[in-house]
């Protein structure tokens, strides 16, 4: 039995991830040697210093994702942000002031199961006057091509779909869905990409991707930092939510954090380098995970697709489980992480995720979330899964 009390397993990657040394030690120098501001390149060397790294990284991040011309990175497709959060607010809100001054539309269509950065920015104009048409997933929490193409109209100017989602990990058919949009005119596809970059090959020019937002942390980088992608085409018609000192081509005002600059472009190169190792292992790793549960535990379910799922996630629900008790026990007992599936999201009482792809309602309040990682190994799968199933017949004694 897992009893190993110094031991700590974190299963919650899909919330953040370690940085990794090697992004670190990157960063190092930008905080204290080359601290200067970029936008002082013209005064002195400090300043050009850390002006040529940002654009160097600029470089990195777009080669990264596929935004090249004639075989070139198009760095100046590149816009650094605060994270993701900003990223999808200024995708959607840049888009949407464009859109209603240029009198091109007013219509959005997105998921039903996009993270809160998407859905919230969309509610927010709801109530100024556009219209949003959240389509439903299937029963694994996929967006069919189909109903996306069925639901574009005349007045549509931006089809928001995320690559994979964070809860459940379903993979989206977003090349598909790209070249359904690339048919219109004034009609933007923008992709959140957070949790499927570095587990999901993703190339924005062959997938049809106008728009695209990642972040820091989920790959291990550092927090606070992101970037939207966006095509060279697109991005003179973006209008920036922050206005100031015309940082960033005039399209996000504000001093760029260049270490976590340079910490975000080398952390989407080593994640993109090493993805088929990385996610070899942590798909081993998950695999393990639930053979486990599942052939241990009575009625577990999994929630999402069985193989259209990003590497490292594991949704399961335990119905008739008190998995608030159980997420408690399986830290206080064992060091174990893991989230719960019903309130994924700060302020969140039930998943809007899972109410998406299922009704029943002991599915929904029984749900868990296992994020791994890449330095997890087989002995702590094994430790965490001896912990869980421990904690599963204690909890269910108790509260079943
Ligand atoms: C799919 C998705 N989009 C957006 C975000 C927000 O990212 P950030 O923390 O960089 O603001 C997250 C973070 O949980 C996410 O998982």
């Amino acid at each position: 039995m897992s009893d190993d009390t110094d031991r700590e397993v974190y299963l919650d990657h899909h919330a953040s991830t370690p940085v990794d040394e090697r992004v670190l030690e990157a960063m190092e120098p930008y905080f204290t040697e080359h601290f200067a501001n970029p936008a002082s390149k013209a005064n002195h060397s400090y300043g050009h210093t850390a002006h040529s790294r940002m654009e160097q990284a600029r470089e990195q991040v777009a080669d990264a994702i596929g935004a090249r011309s004639g075989g070139e990175p198009v760095a100046k497709s590149i816009i650094f942000t605060s994270g993701a959060t900003e990223s999808d607010n200024f995708a959607v809100r840049g888009l949407a002031n464009y859109a209603s001054e240029e009198n091109i539309g007013s219509h959005i269509i997105t998921s039903e199961i996009e993270h809160e950065a998407i859905i919230e920015p969309c509610k927010m104009l709801e109530d100024d006057g556009f219209e949003v048409t959240y389509l439903p997933v299937d029963a694994y929490g996929q967006v069919d091509p189909e109903a996306v193409a069925d639901a574009i109209r005349e007045d549509t100017f931006l089809v928001s779909i995320m690559a994979a989602n964070n809860e459940i990990g379903t993979i989206n058919p977003i090349g598909e869905i790209g070249s359904i949009t690339d048919e219109y005119e004034n009609l933007w596809f923008h992709t959140d990409a957070v949790q499927a970059i570095g587990a999901v090959d993703i190339d924005v020019q062959e997938m049809g991707i106008d728009l695209m937002s990642i972040s820091g942390h989920k790959i291990y980088g550092p927090k606070g930092i992101g970037a939207l992608y966006i095509d060279l085409k697109t991005k003179g018609k973006l209008e920036p939510l922050l206005v100031g000192g015309g940082h960033e081509s005039g399209k996000r005002s504000g001093t760029p954090n260049v270490p976590g600059i340079v910490g975000l472009a080398k952390a989407l190169e080593l994640a993109v380098e090493n993805r088929q190792e990385r996610v070899e292992h942590v798909q081993e790793l998950r695999d393990l995970l639930w053979e486990r549960l599942s052939s241990e535990i009575d009625h577990v379910v999994r929630n999402g697709h069985p193989t259209e799922r990003l590497p490292n996630n594991l949704n399961v629900s335990f119905p008739n489980v008190n998995v608030r008790e159980l997420v408690r026990m399986s830290l206080t007992n064992h060091g174990v992480m893991a989230a719960l599936g019903s309130a994924c999201s700060s302020g969140e009482d039930t998943s809007h995720v899972l109410e998406a792809i299922t009704d029943d309602d002991d599915r929904i309040e029984g749900a868990v979330r296992f994020g791994l990682g890449k330095d997890l190994t087989e002995e702590d799968i094994e430790y965490a899964a001896d912990a869980i199933v421990e904690e599963v017949n204690l909890t269910e004694s108790i509260f079943g």
